[in-house]
């Protein structure tokens, strides 16, 4: 169902970047010029009416799934509570960070095989445009033939290329165990069985740069969006752009985003880094970042109401204004993610909108996702 809608009276973000008191239209999914005979209306007097947010990296819907160590929801319940989660939180596109992985259990290519079969199935009862980052972690040796598959699917899916395995094999090559016990929890395997795991994909290091730039040529034949996951130094940033990753995601090094910037690219920080004023691995702070101009596009990560939020902290602090703090979760990841469709509230775009109260802490009062309004109460 997609009623024509009259979104009325509130104050609309103009591509001009100010606030102007006017009604959107809408009609068949699309925001129109012209009112539509006898609309929804929706009074939005007193709102902000702001282009739907686009998160580009979120997986918390990890928790969802699994929220207990060896616990599964059925996908079926849990994307649903996501797919609310999400429009709650004023999230109307989403790139499900999805990691393929080496390990067994939840992050296992047996995981990954029924996320995305999975949310193929479930796509036309979800409210939100719900899309895949794939997360290939480089030393993932045997996943290539499934993310090619992946690729072809509608809509493509964007590939981050990580690489977590180097730093564990570091890590227990120096006897620092420190974190063993979680990820071994996660993979729901002993420790013992980790380290093993850990051993056996380390002998294959060599096939790693190959495959790297076997998944980037197939990635390109498909124009997914590429994205590089954790890189330290500018020379990674060179040798990842020659490759055609050309969105730089969680940088550690303030360097590898100044160098991202200069060259047009964009970067990605974590959401719940700006709420809690800090990174929870003692990384970049994405707030000092913002204020260097080394961040252009913010993540929900693992914790998805912290896209709106960020941008009121960043608006509350006078660190942006509405409409630059706003580019950063609307406007910005969807041009980095390839998606001219969105981002905007321009006539021809996706009717992708979120009306928030701004008159105190920042409270989503409707979201809607191409052109169905979910109302979330007073
Ligand atoms: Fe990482």
């Amino acid at each position: 169902m997609s009623t024509a809608v009259c979104l009325s009276g509130g104050q609309v973000l103009t591509s001009q970047g100010g606030l102007e008191v006017a009604d959107l239209h809408i009609a068949d999914g699309r925001i129109v010029d012209a009112p539509a005979a006898d609309p929804l209306r929706v009074d939005c007097r007193g709102y902000w009416v702001l282009p739907g947010i686009v998160d580009v990296h979120g997986d918390a819907f990890e928790l969802e799934l699994h929220p207990r160590p060896g616990v599964d929801i059925a996908f079926p319940i849990a994307m649903a509570s996501v797919d609310r989660q999400l429009l709650a939180n004023g999230i109307v596109t989403a790139f499900h960070g999805m990691t393929v992985s080496w390990e067994p259990g939840a992050r296992s290519l047996e995981a990954g095989r029924r996320f995305m079969a999975g949310l193929q199935a479930l796509r036309p009862r979800l409210t939100a445009d719900h899309r895949v980052q794939l997360r290939w972690e480089t030393f993932a040796h045997d996943a290539i033939d499934d993310v090619a598959a992946w690729l072809a699917q509608q809509p493509t899916p964007a590939v981050a290329f990580n690489d977590h395995t180097t730093a564990t094999m570091e890590k227990v090559k120096a006897g620092n165990h420190q974190k063993l016990g979680q990820w071994a929890q996660r993979a729901g395997v002993t420790v013992q069985e980790y380290l093993a795991e850990v051993d056996s994909v380390g002998q294959r290091a060599p096939e790693v740069p190959a495959k790297i730039r076997k998944v980037a040529d197939l990635a390109g034949r498909h124009g997914a969006i590429m994205l590089s996951h954790d890189e330290s130094s500018r020379s990674e940033r060179a040798i990842h752009r020659g490759l055609g990753m050309s969105v730089c995601e969680f940088p550690l090094d303030p360097e590898v985003a100044a160098d991202a910037v200069a060259n047009g690219e964009h970067v990605i920080l974590g959401g719940p880094n700006v709420i809690r004023g800090g990174s929870h691995t003692g990384a970049l702070s994405a707030e000092d970042a913002i204020r260097d101009g080394l961040c252009t596009v913010l993540a929900s990560d693992y914790y998805y109401p912290s896209l709106l939020h960020a941008a009121e902290r960043l608006v509350d602090r006078g660190v942006l204004s509405l409409n630059d703090a706003w580019g950063l979760v609307s406007r910005n990841p969807a041009a980095a993610m390839g998606l001219p469709d969105r981002g905007t509230l321009e006539a021809g775009r996706r009717a992708d909108v979120v009306v928030i109260d701004g008159s105190g802490p920042w409270r989503l009062v409707h979201a809607i996702a191409g052109g169905h309004v979910v109302s979330l109460g007073r």
